[in-house]
């Protein structure tokens, strides 16, 4: 997880407790009394200045879109404007979460060469998936129940993708039905499935997102188990009736997402089911005419494994930390995945994207596109629909900014000689 204004001020208040001890008789006593340096003398103007940043930074939560200098301004926004419990679910990763802090430590490991002297007076940012010419690689990804977030939900995020011209996809359980999200997109999203363990649903489901125009479809398949102890921990701090909203147990509501409506979800019993694996994948491939995309890959192998079964995309994915306690970044799978792949389909990558940097050194590894989760979803919180699209424009201007400093007019000018990967790890 990135720093909280909570874990600044926190920062803050050691610094203070500190110079207070150093400026005490007792310590400058005890110094004297040692012969060692005293704690005053390692109050210097650099822990001054840390202060001076820790201070903006704990005063900093941004009141309007104008002040927004990058996206994860607008997480502080999110945290305070959301119930703990719905903060703590956008936030949570699995376990003590240490892959959600992986995904986003492991951009260190890239560093960029950059070329200079190249013209990039134009810089275009477009990508062609299955044909379809997007203006930027930027995708909103899969994000369940939207209206937790902000009372316009999916449709606020539809329109800012329409507007900002991204790709969109729906996940299953999201608050808003795929009809009217695609309505609010002008087009149809590409549709995320979780099939449930039951196959007429996972039938019904298919069969509704095709009729809805969808053009592909994503299945998910990282999310079979996981730990969300931070999800928890947020939870005992909310304060009100839960049950005012979530009229069903926790582990079922996700059955009673619109849609579901009108399904018998008795049989139901898990949205990831434990039990699927490749023939499963093949029988889902073998009965929808959407294209079939994976998303959740992290290995060579079971890239070669989805390419021979026929699957035409693959998003590499850890679920943004969500549903695994591997400890590797997910910038960090995405070259195994496309050797396994062997450039046969498109390999687009999501989990930790936070900067335009982060979404450059992707291309240069070989992705097609980066999907972006939890930062349009803190714009959403913060701001709705208006939120979403300076999200948006934030990356991709950062993005714009990286190329041409990069020297790469276009996104097909990326190339792996655009970073040099230290391999610490
Ligand atoms: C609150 C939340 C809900 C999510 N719901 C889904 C979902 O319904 N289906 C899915 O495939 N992925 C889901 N994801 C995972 C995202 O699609 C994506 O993989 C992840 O958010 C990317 O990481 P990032 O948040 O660091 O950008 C969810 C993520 C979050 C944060």
């Amino acid at each position: 997880m990135t720093t909280s204004v909570d874990d600044e001020r926190r920062a803050l208040a050691r610094r203070r407790f500190l110079r207070f001890m150093a400026a005490s008789p007792l310590a400058a006593w005890a110094a004297r009394a040692s012969g060692l340096p005293s704690v005053l003398d390692l109050t210097s103007a650099a822990d001054l200045a840390s202060d001076a940043i820790a201070l903006q930074k704990a005063d900093a939560v941004i009141a309007s879109l104008d002040q927004a200098l990058n996206v994860l301004d607008f997480e502080a926004v999110a945290k305070r404007k959301l119930p703990p419990a719905h903060f703590g679910y956008l936030a949570t990763g699995t376990d003590d979460d240490a892959t959600v802090r992986a995904n986003r430590e492991a951009f260190a490991r890239y560093q960029l060469r950059m070329r200079r002297l190249v013209d990039v007076g134009e810089v275009d940012t477009s990508v062609t998936i299955f044909g379809v010419t997007y203006d930027t690689p930027i995708v909103l990804a899969p994000v369940s129940s939207q209206k937790a977030f902000h009372a316009e939900g999916e449709i606020a995020v539809a329109r800012a993708a329409r507007a900002k011209r991204h790709l969109q996809i729906l996940s299953t359980v999201s608050s808003t039905a795929v009809e009217p999200v695609n309505e609010a997109r002008g087009e149809p999203v590409w549709y995320q499935l979780y099939p449930t363990d039951d196959w007429t649903i996972t039938e019904a489901l298919v069969a509704r997102a095709e009729r809805a125009g969808c053009p592909v479809l994503v299945l998910t398949v990282d999310n079979v188990a996981t730990n969300r102890e931070t999800l928890e921990r947020f939870k005992r701090q909310d304060t009100r009736e839960c049950k005012v909203c979530h009229l069903h147990p926790w582990d079922r509501s996700q059955l009673y997402r619109p849609m579901f409506a009108g399904l018998d979800i008795s049989k139901a019993t898990r949205l990831s089911p434990h039990a699927w694996n490749w023939d499963t994948v093949s029988r889902l491939k073998d009965r929808t005419r959407m294209k079939l995309v994976l998303k959740g890959l992290v290995t060579r192998e079971d890239a070669q494994m989805a390419v021979e079964r026929g699957v035409e995309g693959i998003v590499v994915s850890n679920h943004g930390g969500r549903s695994e306690d591997s400890q590797r970044g997910s910038i960090e799978s995405l070259r195994e995945v496309i050797e396994g792949a062997g450039g046969k389909v498109p390999v687009l990558i999501d989990s930790g994207f936070r900067r335009g940097t982060d979404i450059f050194k992707a291309l240069a590894l070989g992705a097609t596109a980066v999907c972006i989760g939890r930062p349009y979803v803190w714009g959403l919180a913060g701001f709705g629909q208006p939120g979403v699209e300076k999200v948006l424009e934030i990356l991709h201007r950062e993005l714009v900014v990286v190329m041409r400093q990069a020297g790469t007019p276009a996104i097909a000018r990326i190339g792996s000689e655009y970073v040099v990967d230290r391999g610490r790890w």
